[in-house]
């Protein structure tokens, strides 16, 4: 049986002090119906995962470099994540994408690189909103698929985030049938190129996921979750998005 994913989305937030926030919530969720994760800025992983241990809150990386080792100044590897007791990490998101001209080629070769780490890749996907109005979000959507999923793709090594940018940080949320055609029509390609496997494979919805409306996105049909930026800051607010989860 799947597991639904609470994803937390820290972005460029986050000092010693916000360890707390990770203690409260494993203490709030000792043994949660769904699983938790905090992805923390890189300088808080290997401190978080030890927060962590031993709790049900798992920790991942926000973007990892393609190769192991190298001479990339400022980057990380995806063994490095793991080795800092990383267990996932976010690839694509759209202000990688936008901020660092990440393309999806470059964004497959990362979802490859935290496979063979032994990670698990959130591959994020989601139109701009002159793409939407210009009624190409299906298309855009298959595309980013098409080009950032690794052969190899399962349930166990791969969770895809359905993000609109236009939804990221701005308190815009796209309609509940809005949400399920999306994904709705990403499980359709999973499945296509996988096969029945890819059931397994989790779709978070990311973009202004809060408290008041956790519920009703967790209602919608191949929503497995939720990938949190703002919202997963504070344990408080992050814990009620989990409770949703929890009961959907
Ligand atoms: P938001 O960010 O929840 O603050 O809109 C979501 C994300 O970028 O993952």
């Amino acid at each position: 049986m799947m597991r639904r994913l609470a994803a937390g989305n820290w972005k460029m937030h986050g000092t010693a002090e916000s360890l707390d926030e990770v203690r409260a919530l494993a203490s709030t969720f000792p043994s949660p119906k769904c699983d938790i994760l905090i992805c923390p800025p890189a300088t808080l992983l290997s401190r978080m995962a030890e927060t962590a241990a031993g709790t049900a809150i798992a920790v991942g990386a926000q973007d990892c470099h393609t190769s192991p080792t190298g001479a990339h100044t400022g980057d990380i590897s995806a063994e490095m994540i793991a080795d800092a007791g990383g267990a996932y990490v976010i690839v694509g998101h759209s202000e990688r994408r936008s901020d660092h001209g990440e393309s999806n080629a470059e964004i497959r070769a990362k979802a490859m690189a935290a496979k063979s780490a032994g990670l698990a890749a959130i591959i994020c996907v989601g139109e701009t909103l002159q793409e939407r109005e210009d009624g190409r979000t299906i298309e855009i959507v298959r595309g980013q698929l098409g080009g950032s999923i690794p052969d190899g793709t399962t349930g166990q090594n791969t969770v895809v985030a359905y993000e609109p940018v236009w939804a990221i940080g701005t308190g815009k949320v796209p309609t509940l049938a809005e949400i399920a055609e999306v994904h709705d029509d990403i499980r359709k390609e999973m499945i296509a190129r996988f096969g029945t496997a890819a059931q397994e494979i989790r779709l978070l919805y990311g973009g202004s996921v809060k408290p008041s409306n956790a519920h009703e996105i967790f209602g919608v049909p191949n929503v497995d979750g939720a990938l949190v930026g703002g919202a997963s800051l504070k344990a408080d607010d992050f814990g009620m998005i989990v409770a949703e989860l929890e009961r959907a």
